[in-house]
């Protein structure tokens, strides 16, 4: 096991539902701590770099469109296993196929308007985290 970091959004739809602090209970009580916190209105430009990977494909234009539509909490979690412990209590991209009681499950309306966002691999996490948070922004937890 090795302690994590993983990037995780609260996208425009949980947070217009005010289900921040129910999301933030559920990263809490799966042993994930929050290290990093903003809140933030996305600029297309900056919702087109966070999802270049994407920007092939065909949902793209509304991917944008829904995350700069209202703020988003931006959070850097740590924990062991973070990344996949946070894709694991976020559940599938589709709601309808999220297993009960994961978070999309529970929060989320559709697959484009899907509650939370989260790392896919230490990688991605390195870059997105990098991507949101100065090195200086993370508060290490000391107690
Ligand atoms: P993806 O990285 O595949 O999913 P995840 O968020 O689970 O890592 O896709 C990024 C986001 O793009 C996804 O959260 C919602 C949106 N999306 C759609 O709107 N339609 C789709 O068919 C897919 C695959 C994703
Ligand atoms: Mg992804």
């Amino acid at each position: 096991m090795a302690v994590e970091r993983t990037l995780s959004i609260i996208k425009p739809d949980a947070v217009g539902k005010n289900h921040i602090g129910e999301i933030y209970s559920r990263f809490e009580k799966a042993g994930l701590k929050i290290v990093a916190a903003r809140m933030k209105h996305l600029t297309p430009g900056e919702a087109e770099g966070f999802y270049a990977e994407h920007s092939a494909r065909g949902f793209f234009k509304d991917l944008v469109s829904f995350m700069t539509s209202g703020p988003i909490v931006v959070s850097v979690l740590e924990g062991e296993n973070a990344v996949l412990a946070h894709r694991d209590i976020m559940g599938a991209t589709d709601p309808k196929k999220a297993a009960p009681g994961t978070i999309r499950a529970d929060f989320a309306s559709s697959i484009d308007e899907n509650a939370v966002h989260g790392s896919d691999s230490l990688e991605s996490a390195k870059r997105e985290i990098a991507y949101f948070f100065r090195t200086t922004e993370l508060c290490p937890r000391t107690r």
